[in-house]
């Protein structure tokens, strides 16, 4: 234990020498700037951090989860959100946000499934759910484990994104962690946790079956075009993997100047491909401490306030959030960073709107950000 405590504290003071020396690298194509006039801010009142949006099958919305673990809806024609559907009933004390999300829930990814209208909603504290199109308290789908595969765990700690494909009806869904919850994803992180999965949820015969395990924070997750593979993000590696569906094999495709979040599926019919929306630039000392695991794992054993230390760590490393645009090979092709009220925040994601407006995700934001790319 001493000496566990030792080579920490050492740790600790290499890194906080590290932060004087540390220059900020980032290889690909610069970042497009883009100029205040071409954001609005959708500011949002009672909670923060629009993580995720999901348009229902009338275009309607966008729909988005914020921290007092509401889902809420744009309504563009009234320039003003309403409230849609919750995930967990008792709401006493949810405008603390943070501190009692567990209670409360958190809602991160959202999906509609065409057809029926119904709101797939991955929570990072309530699981998988689901809602109709009218909203109100959302339930929890039903399910059965495959009896061959060995989940671990019976139930979900930190469920993330999900997809769906709207053919087959199948919901493609990201648990972070089995050990860490949301609010200790910093935690997650610098301990190189990789007890993540990637499921597979059959809404027709309720199985829920296991397509990867063993991942490093995955996190956002999206369906190709074709419906042949998934791209998947693996936040701790800073990497993007390419899942084949047909015949289950994973690669990676990509390697990110961050940390990824979220992936969506471009719509524009140029370009295309998908936009991952990055938490953070990846910094050198962050990558040194990912590097060496067992700097991470002391930290977390620390009494310390890892996420705290994350987030101290965050503000000298340039941490501002980008949104990247990738091929279906995870070639970066495009860059956008926030300029103004967007400098410095999370990207949690990128959502492309039916009109070529992009919607900006951020999970420390009091607004979504809207983008009118054709005006730039
Ligand atoms: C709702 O939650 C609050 C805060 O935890 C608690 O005091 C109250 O008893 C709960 N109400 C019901 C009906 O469970
Ligand atoms: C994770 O890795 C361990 C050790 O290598 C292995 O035994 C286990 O089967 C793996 N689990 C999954 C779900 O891939
Ligand atoms: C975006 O800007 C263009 C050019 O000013 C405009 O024609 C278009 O209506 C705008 N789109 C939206 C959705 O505001």
């Amino acid at each position: 234990m001493y000496s566990n405590l030792c080579l920490t504290a050492t740790a600790v003071a290499a890194i906080f020498a590290l932060l004087a020396i540390s220059t900020t690298r980032f290889s690909p194509p610069l970042p497009e700037t883009l100029d205040e006039p071409n954001i609005e801010y959708l500011s949002i009142d009672g909670g923060v951090g629009p993580e995720s949006f999901a348009f229902d099958s009338a275009g309607g919305g966008p729909y988005t989860g914020i921290s007092d673990g509401r889902i809420i809806k744009w309504l563009p024609d009234k320039q003003r959100w309403i409230d849609f559907a919750v995930t967990s009933p008792n709401r006493t004390g949810c405008e603390e946000g943070e501190k009692e999300e567990e209670r409360c829930g958190r809602p991160l990814g959202l999906r509609f499934k065409h057809g029926d209208g119904d709101l797939y909603i991955a929570d990072a504290y309530m699981g998988l759910l689901h809602v109709g199109a009218n909203g109100g308290l959302a339930k929890p789908v039903e399910f059965e484990m495959e009896e061959d595969q060995v989940l671990g765990f019976h139930s979900f700690t930190f469920a993330n994104s999900l997809d769906i494909d709207q053919l087959s009806g199948h919901v493609y869904f990201t648990d972070s962690s089995s050990h860490y919850h949301r609010r200790n994803f910093a935690s997650a992180i610098l301990s190189g946790d990789s007890s993540g999965r990637l499921m597979k949820y059959d809404p027709k015969s309720k199985q829920l079956s296991l397509l990867l395990g063993n991942l490093s924070f995955p996190n956002g997750v999206s369906l190709s075009k074709n419906r042949d593979f998934l791209l998947l993000a693996e936040t701790t590696k800073c990497r993007i993997l390419k899942y084949w569906l047909g015949t289950g094999k994973a690669e990676v495709v990509g390697e990110l100047p961050g940390f990824p979040d979220n992936i969506k599926r471009s719509r524009s019919s140029k370009g295309g491909g998908f936009w991952v929306g990055i938490h953070s630039r990846r910094g050198g000392v962050l990558r040194l401490i990912l590097s060496q695991s067992w700097i991470g794992k002391g930290l977390v054993k620390l009494p310390l306030d890892v996420d705290k230390i994350y987030s101290y760590l965050g503000k000298w490393i340039g941490s501002g959030g980008v949104g990247v645009r990738v091929s279906e090979e995870g070639e970066v092709m495009e860059i956008i960073e926030g300029k103004a009220e967007l400098r410095g925040r999370s990207f949690s994601e990128v959502e492309e709107g039916e009109d070529g407006v992009l919607w900006i995700g951020s999970i420390n934001s009091p607004f979504a950000a809207k983008i009118n790319v054709s005006k730039y």
